[in-house]
């Protein structure tokens, strides 16, 4: 059996077009256009080029985009200056506080003091709190979690009773992966460095969600036939046939795991897409939400 490509290129192409038609009839219609602020501190390579592919993202669909980079040895008391500053200007529906911030900085204070309204990455307390329980709606929710929904909707999966399984336990992906399968009525499986017998886990999903950053980890025999697998990971390993001496993989033995899944998410091409098409989609939501007040 060959698995189905889920496609997040693809999907991701959709939801901006859908993004900048929505930004220009509220142009059209004499709105305000949307504004992300986006906050880097230090100079971690990854960081700037996350940073720069969402402030680009920002400008195809038609987003403001605010950047605020502030040098590695930035303060605590500078930071959430800064974040009080964006909460008060009404140009900005998001603000986004790239992660991870370099040492010293208490990521923790430094989430906490982005406003309810502007959080369009689901990291503050009130939106993880709400959606960690069962009943409550988030204002936002996290971006790739909430794009590896999307891509399991893609692939036609059936979530009320499936057994889902969450490589990882990142604040970022997989725990609120894990929260985001169980309001959907899955029986979620959160696994991590300690869980015993991780293929023998991996073997009874129906939906696998692979986020914990080990290349190329989950091989054909921890796959159900006909599963779903969502491939989170980006890693980067050496390749002498490549002209950079290395290429990108997932946290997935791709080639042998497309040959027993029933979909599979391709790296790169997959979740990593969806990231930035679903900040788009919250920093839109962020400006809806100020229309309304
Ligand atoms: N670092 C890695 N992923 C993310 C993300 O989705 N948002 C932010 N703010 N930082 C990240």
């Amino acid at each position: 059996m060959t698995a189905r490509l889920i496609d997040g290129t693809a999907v991701a192409a959709r939801i901006r077009g859908q993004v900048a038609a929505a930004v220009q009839a509220r142009v059209a219609a004499g709105r305000a256009r949307p504004g992300l602020a986006t906050v880097l501190v230090g100079d971690n390579p990854a960081s700037q080029v996350y940073v720069r592919n969402k402030q680009k993202a920002c400008a195809e669909v038609g987003i403001e985009s605010f950047g605020h980079d502030l040098p590695k040895t930035a303060t605590q008391a500078e930071v959430e200056a800064l974040v009080t500053r964006l909460n008060a200007d009404p140009r900005v529906n998001g603000i986004l506080v790239q992660l991870p911030l370099p040492d010293g900085l208490d990521e923790e204070r430094v989430l906490n003091a982005i406003s309810l309204e502007k959080d369009v990455d689901g990291f503050g307390p009130v939106n993880i709190g709400r959606l960690s329980m069962k009943g409550r709606k988030p204002t936002f929710v996290p971006c790739t979690p909430a794009g590896c929904i999307v891509l399991l909707e893609e692939a036609g999966a059936t979530f009320k009773g499936a057994n889902a399984v969450v490589l990882g336990r990142s604040n970022i992906v997989g725990l609120p992966a894990a929260m985001l399968l169980l309001h959907r009525d899955c029986t979620v499986t959160i696994c991590h460095s300690r869980t015993k017998d991780l293929p023998a886990v991996c073997r009874e999903a129906d939906i696998l969600i692979a986020a914990v950053g080990r290349a190329e980890m989950v091989k054909r025999d921890w796959v159900k036939p006909g599963a779903l697998v969502i491939d989170v990971g980006i890693n980067r390993i050496p390749d002498a046939t490549k002209k950079s001496g290395s290429r990108l993989v997932g946290d997935v033995a791709f080639d042998e795991v497309k040959e027993v899944a029933g979909a599979i998410t391709p790296v790169p091409g997959g979740v990593g897409p969806m990231t930035i098409a679903m900040l788009l989609q919250n920093t839109l939501r962020g400006a809806e939400l100020a229309d309304a007040r």
